[in-house]
């Protein structure tokens, strides 16, 4: 994969966190994350998928951070089968000597990643797809459950599940569709119980007023909760709400349940519940929105009344 590094320091010589598709290097968002800016630059030639993370300070960190990223990919990849786009991890230094890392991936159409694709297609479909991508996590706990010494997690939301072959003129989603899995950028593996990544690294992208707390209260939390299949579930379940169709979710809960007694019995998954999905939804929503107006303070301490820059880009008002 050839990455023009040079191209991506001017980038971040000239970047504006708050406007990115504003800078002197003209890109396109295409996604982001509670830390991540996703992004292509027009006219790429090499059509990739820019993955910025901008959490590491020192180069021990980040060496150890694209080691746990290779490894987890190959974990994916060769151990799993899973398919995912061409992609490498990168840390350079800017021209202000400041560390930044990028997972660099070969871009998908963004129209064929799973939260576009759900609002196109039939409710059947919708169905087949979620069973598709539990059928792809099915193989990471298996493995979790053959393995003591070994545990591996996985982000199961459909936004990070793209449509493999896609074509736009005729987009159907059958038992023969193949996936791609696109966040690979957070390495979730754990040895003997000890994470390969740097969990507290994530809290960079919270405001210091509330990192004590956050860790305190959360960090444990949301670390576990990509190692737990059900909660995985839940989690990609309950996005149905944000994604502004709920009427799916009790059909949803229903086929899985099934999915669980005939194709995985051996997991003894208790039954999904609708009230559980309803109420997880109500306390992330919670969550996000404490955490989105928390760093919004911070931005402004940072920006405007120290004029410093703020490293991370802020999504404006989501829909939830
Ligand atoms: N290779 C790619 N090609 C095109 N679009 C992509 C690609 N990878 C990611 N995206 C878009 O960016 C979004 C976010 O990417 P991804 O899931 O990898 O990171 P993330 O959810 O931001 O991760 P985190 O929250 O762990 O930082 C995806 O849902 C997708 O819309
Ligand atoms: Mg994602």
């Amino acid at each position: 994969m050839n990455i023009d590094i040079e191209l991506l320091k001017k980038f971040e010589d000239t970047i504006n966190t708050i406007n990115p598709e504003n800078g002197e290097i003209p890109i396109k968002i295409l996604g982001f994350g509670e830390i991540s800016l996703v992004f292509e630059i027009i006219n790429d030639p090499t059509h990739l998928a820019y993955k910025r993370i901008p959490i590491f300070d020192t180069e021990k960190q980040v060496k150890k951070h694209i080691n746990a990223y290779n490894e987890y990919c190959r974990i994916l990849e060769q151990e799993l089968k899973f398919n995912l786009p061409d992609h490498k991890a990168i840390f350079f230094r800017d021209n202000k000597e400041k560390i930044q890392f990028y997972s660099v991936q070969a871009k998908v159409d963004p129209d064929s990643v799973g939260n576009k694709v759900i609002h196109h297609i039939s409710d059947e479909e919708v169905i087949t797809l979620i069973l598709l991508a539990i059928r792809e996590m099915k193989k990471v706990w298996t493995l979790n459950k053959d393995n003591p010494d070994l545990k591996v997690g996985l982000d199961g939301q459909i936004s990070n599940f793209a449509i493999m072959n896609y074509n736009p003129t005729s987009l159907t989603i059958d038992n023969n569709t193949k996936l791609l899995y696109l966040d690979t950028s957070t390495p979730m593996y754990r040895i003997n119980g000890v994470d390969a990544m740097d969990g507290e690294l994530f809290l960079k992208s919270t405001p210091s007023f509330l990192r004590f707390l956050i860790k305190a209260m959360f960090l444990q939390e949301v670390l576990d909760r990509y190692y737990d299949w059900r909660l995985v579930i839940i989690d990609l379940v309950a996005n149905f709400f944000k994604e502004q169709k709920p009427e799916i979710i009790p059909k949803l809960i229903f086929r899985i349940n099934q999915y669980f007694k005939e194709e995985a019995p051996e997991f003894e998954m208790a039954p999904l519940t609708l009230i559980e999905v309803q109420k997880y939804y109500k306390s992330d929503k919670m969550i996000w929105n404490i955490f989105q107006t928390a760093r919004k303070i911070d931005r402004y301490i940072k920006t405007k009344l120290f004029r410093k820059k703020y490293d991370f880009y802020l999504p404006g008002k989501i829909e939830r």
